[in-house]
């Protein structure tokens, strides 16, 4: 909770459809502010695709320092169809990720009543877990290069890095966040430890060592080729998910896609210390063909909105606005995908509001 009591929320809408969802989101956190009487302050900021091309710049000088004086970020989404891939998703997302220090990647995978999954005779009990992804390090640590560039003999390296500091936070993290989920208390490490001789060995001897402090946390490990396996057959089986920065990546679009699509699915870049800013997202991307439209759905950004207000200390709240989600998505919505709703993307933001 904000140390004055005043939950200080930026804003960035971002691109394509990001402000369009982000707004329904924002409706929400007003709605709820006024019935759990929360203080907030809001602060829109224009980062992204089309201030770039105007600017030439994707984040201005002292922008993370601002940014980094607020309790928490709502982020609509990255991604410009005139802006060359990896500008804005380096110069915005990631830098905001390791400037804040965002070390953890919290991506919930539950499958709402009313929601369609696409693997047969699965329902809601069976897909409800967590992946832990860690967020500053491994091959998205930017370290590489070129050697003898656009010429036959040419040499590309990319280096994936993992320090024990690094794994011994994210792995702690997930484990006191595995205590306090439910019943089940289930940490599966996910890594590659039979190729991935050094990092993942790294990784290995971490979670041991820190599963010591939690006897009453069930370990278990998974390589991720057979994780993505187990996800599609057996998804009951996790409970919470720890695992390196881009397996983490990718598993959590598998995990999208099985509770219900873009629509849904929502993340934190979480900075848990006493300070920390933290940033939530809708998975979407800025989907340009659904921009101005209003067919996109706001459901994975309300939902990263509740995401935000559990994360900023506000318990109840969150917990309200799961709760509408979940009502409407089980007695309103035909279908998460975009133009197919029933609804309009501001229609499912007033829906929400009405079911708090
Ligand atoms: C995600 C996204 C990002 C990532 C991209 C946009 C850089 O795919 O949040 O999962 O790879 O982390
Ligand atoms: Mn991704």
């Amino acid at each position: 909770m904000s140390s004055d009591d005043t939950l200080k929320v930026a804003v960035i809408g971002g691109d394509g459809t990001g402000p369009e969802v982000a707004a329904e989101g924002i409706k929400v956190l007003k709605a709820v502010a006024k019935l759990e009487q929360i203080k907030y302050e809001l602060r829109d900021f224009d980062y992204g695709g089309d201030r770039y091309l105007r600017t030439g710049e994707v984040l201005p000088d002292g922008a993370v320092d601002e940014l980094g004086r607020f309790d928490a970020i709502l982020l609509g989404a990255v991604g410009h169809p005139e802006v060359a891939p990896g500008i804005l998703e380096k110069g915005l997302l990631l830098e905001l990720r390791f400037r804040l220090d965002q070390y953890i990647n919290l991506r919930p995978v539950k499958l709402f009543p009313g929601v369609k999954t696409p693997l047969a005779g699965k329902g809601p009990d069976d897909i409800d877990f967590v992946v832990v992804r860690e967020n500053t390090e491994d091959l998205y640590a930017g370290m590489g290069g070129f050697l003898k560039k656009h010429t036959p003999d040419e040499v590309a390296t990319q280096t994936a890095i993992y320090t024990r500091k690094g794994c011994e936070r994210c792995t702690r993290w997930a484990f006191e966040y595995t205590r306090k989920r439910n019943m089940r208390k289930r940490l599966t490490l996910v890594a590659k430890t039979n190729v991935l001789t050094f990092g993942h060995d790294l990784w290995w001897r971490t979670f041991q060592d820190v599963a010591r402090e939690y006897p009453d946390v069930e370990t278990d490990y998974n390589h991720v080729d057979a994780c993505c396996m187990w996800m599609v057959k057996n998804p009951e089986y996790y409970d919470v998910i720890v695992t390196t920065n881009m397996f983490g990546d990718i598993i959590t679009d598998l995990a999208g896609i099985i509770q219900g699509g873009m629509g849904v699915a929502a993340g934190g870049n979480i900075n848990p210390e006493p300070g920390g800013t933290s940033m939530f997202e809708p998975m979407g991307g800025s989907a340009p063909k659904y921009t101005g439209k209003g067919v996109i759905n706001s459901i994975a950004a309300i939902s990263a909105t509740a995401m935000l207000l559990e994360q900023a200390g506000y318990q109840n709240a969150a917990d309200r606005v799961m709760k509408a989600i979940q009502t409407i998505t089980g007695t309103k919505m035909k279908s998460q995908s975009a133009g197919k709703m029933g609804y309009s993307t501001t229609d499912v933001g007033d829906l929400v509001c009405e079911a708090l």
